[in-house]
């Protein structure tokens, strides 16, 4: 089989594999126990803690392990929304938060929620190529905005954003700035004291970690409500009995990334840029499109349009050969619903329903695009025959 998919997720390496395999033989204890055994589980999943922190060069204390990355936009978004609405507004003023439509359905379905509940969403143009003005952010900006959030990079299309630049501009605006990182988590090197950002959203599942376990940064003295009540745990941030199995795996994911990003991002835009320049040859620029910035995108990821071929139908061929890939996004029923980014870039219908996302990896290889290509072709061309 093919997995060309990993943008929706990454699989398992071997030594993450073997890591967890290991602990969860060993290791149970809850971490909130005041035994021994639950102090070295505790212990255990803060060194974890310190690995991410010196990763983003946080403290610790600014590390909180969520479900994931839906969970950890939940808490942060709504969390800080709603501290900063209960202590600086009135009940007839609506506080405003800032974003775009082509982020995640957990940030943008939940902006649609706060907009029932007493908060004025206003949405960025996204330019064809899903990148920001950033002088309309400047422009968008007034005395009652409280939040910016903005996603480093689409998940759709890769197209990655200047989150330094977003940053300067809230921190001038003294206005508190979320980026969910995590499809870029894992190409770029963050550096949270040089980068005017307040909390970063992220998650093990794309990193080649478990799923389940995400975390987020919180910056010091940022005002945040939390999303779960109850325990104690996360310093009172983030209520239920650690992950630890997660956390763990998620450690041993981050120790993987450290020692191999700069090669396996290499590595991954020499395929993806392989790939492409395999199917620009073989179809002619007015029968393709590729979908996204494509001087200022994730190394891994393609979005091309075969125009004329509906991305439902060569999902379906491909899948039949073992070849995954994804289109838009699949509802629970799993058939294909109209990318949302692709809408929100406002590209033409033939292009948004012909678009086909490969996403790459440092595990795929040059022998496995090569022995998917003559089918893919064969598929498209089979499709525009019919
Ligand atoms: C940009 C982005 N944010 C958030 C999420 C949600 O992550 P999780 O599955 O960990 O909840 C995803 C997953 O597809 C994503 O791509």
């Amino acid at each position: 089989m093919y997995y060309f998919d990993n943008n929706a997720t990454t699989k398992l390496t071997y030594g993450v594999l073997k890591r967890i395999e290991e602990y969860m033989s060993t290791s149970f204890a809850n971490a909130s126990s005041s035994h021994s055994l639950g102090q070295i589980v505790r212990e255990e999943t803060d060194e974890v803690r310190e690995i991410i922190a010196d990763y983003i060069k946080c403290s610790p204390v600014e590390i909180i392990f969520t479900s994931g990355a839906s969970e950890s936009n939940n808490f942060i978004i709504k969390g800080i929304a709603s501290k900063l609405k209960q202590v600086n507004f009135t009940s007839n003023e609506l506080p405003v938060i800032i974003s775009n439509k082509a982020e995640h359905s957990s940030v943008t379905k939940q902006l649609d929620y706060l907009s029932t509940i007493g908060f004025n969403i206003k949405y960025l143009n996204l330019k064809n190529d899903g990148s920001i003005d950033y002088n309309e952010l400047k422009e968008l900006i007034d005395k009652n905005t409280i939040l910016v959030t903005i996603q480093h990079s689409n998940s759709e299309t890769g197209t990655i954003h200047d989150i330094e630049k977003i940053g300067n501009i809230c921190k001038n605006h003294n206005i508190f700035f979320h980026s969910d990182i995590t499809q870029a988590f894992k190409f770029f090197n963050y550096d949270v004291t040089k980068l005017n950002v307040d909390a970063l959203s992220f998650s093990a599942h794309k990193i080649n970690g478990p799923k389940g376990i995400g975390a987020v940064f919180l910056r010091k003295k940022t005002p945040i409500i939390p999303l779960i009540h109850g325990g104690e745990q996360e310093f009172n941030m983030r209520a239920g009995t650690l992950n630890s199995i997660g956390i763990i795996g998620f450690g041993e994911a981050v120790k993987e990334l450290i020692d191999n990003r700069v090669d396996r991002v290499n590595y991954v835009k020499g395929l993806r840029d392989y790939f492409e320049s395999r199917i620009l040859s073989e179809f002619s620029s007015s029968k393709t499109h590729i979908n996204g910035n494509i001087t200022n995108r994730m190394p891994n990821t393609s979005n091309i349009s075969f125009i004329g071929v509906s991305n439902d139908s060569l999902l379906y061929r491909l899948n039949k050969n073992e070849i995954y890939v994804s289109a838009g996004s699949a509802c629970t029923s799993g058939s294909i619903q109209k990318s949302t980014s692709l809408v929100a870039m406002k590209l033409p219908d033939d292009i948004v329903s012909s678009a086909i996302r490969f996403s790459f990896s440092f595990e795929n290889t040059k022998e496995e695009i090569d022995s998917t290509l003559p089918i893919i072709y064969k598929e498209i061309n089979s499709i525009l025959d019919i």
